[in-house]
């Protein structure tokens, strides 16, 4: 199974691509999470990405789609990849990276989430830097505030989650990566999950999306 999630900042891919990791193996690739580790290694990667995360922007796309191929390399057949590909050009260097591997894609899974509850739930997040984990202040918060409840590590609040990078975030996903709907909708892959619902029943919702073929303009 290879599915890309496409959604808004804060609509719960992360959330989202972690269970369907853990509950069915598939290895979950988050561009977000790989370039913040980058930037915390302090990598040519990190040096080169970090300017343009702390703006809300999007990374370059020659820099993104290297990465995604270095992670392909050695990957098994089934992932989920969260924040990738973000605008058509690397939906189109995705097509072709899987091409060439004889990969095609199952599905392309669309959150849908209004912008008040995307900026509240970014408002409220917190994140482990060091594994990704995010909890929610309002909707799911740790046992212990400010701890991680799987490791014991500090929870940080990212520093994109400020409300005006938020808005840039918001309005770099409106410009760029909204017409990626479009562009999977014609493959007939595209399926939208309402995620105005709790973790667990978008997470059904999702669970019911990938192991049924959807029919094109399916929505759970
Ligand atoms: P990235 O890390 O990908 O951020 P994003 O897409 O903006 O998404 P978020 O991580 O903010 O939100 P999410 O949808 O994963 O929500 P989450 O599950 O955490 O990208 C960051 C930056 O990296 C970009 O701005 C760009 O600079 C760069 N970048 C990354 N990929 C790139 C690419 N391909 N090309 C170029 N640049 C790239 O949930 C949010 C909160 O809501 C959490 O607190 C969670 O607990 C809570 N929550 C989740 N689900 C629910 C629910 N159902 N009900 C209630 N609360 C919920």
């Amino acid at each position: 199974m290879r599915v890309v999630f496409l959604g808004p900042p804060g609509a719960g891919k992360g959330t989202q691509a972690r269970i369907l990791h853990e509950r069915f193996g598939l290895e979950q690739i988050s561009t977000g999470d790989i370039l913040r580790r980058n930037c915390v290694d302090e990598t040519e990667l990190g040096g080169q990405a970090v300017g343009y995360m702390a703006r809300g922007e999007l990374v370059p796309d020659d820099l993104v789609i290297a990465m995604i191929e270095r992670e392909l390399r050695g990957l098994p057949t089934g992932f989920v990849m969260d924040g990738f590909p973000r605008n058509v050009a690397q939906a189109e260097a995705l097509d072709a990276l899987l091409g060439r591997r004889g990969w095609p894609l199952d599905g392309a899974i669309l959150f849908s989430a209004d912008r008040a509850t995307l900026i509240a739930r970014l408002a409220s997040r917190w994140t482990n830097p060091r594994n990704g984990r995010t909890y929610n202040v309002l909707t799911n918060p740790p046992k212990v505030a400010g701890i991680d409840d799987e490791d014991g590590g500090e929870l940080l609040q990212r520093d994109d989650d400020r409300a005006d990078t938020v808005a840039t975030r918001l309005d770099v996903y409106d410009a760029q990566t909204r017409p990626l709907i479009e562009y999977y909708r014609k493959t007939g892959k595209l399926v939208e999950v309402n995620a105005l619902a709790s973790v667990e029943a978008v997470a059904e919702r999702i669970a019911s999306a990938i192991s049924a073929a959807p029919a094109p303009g399916t929505r759970w």
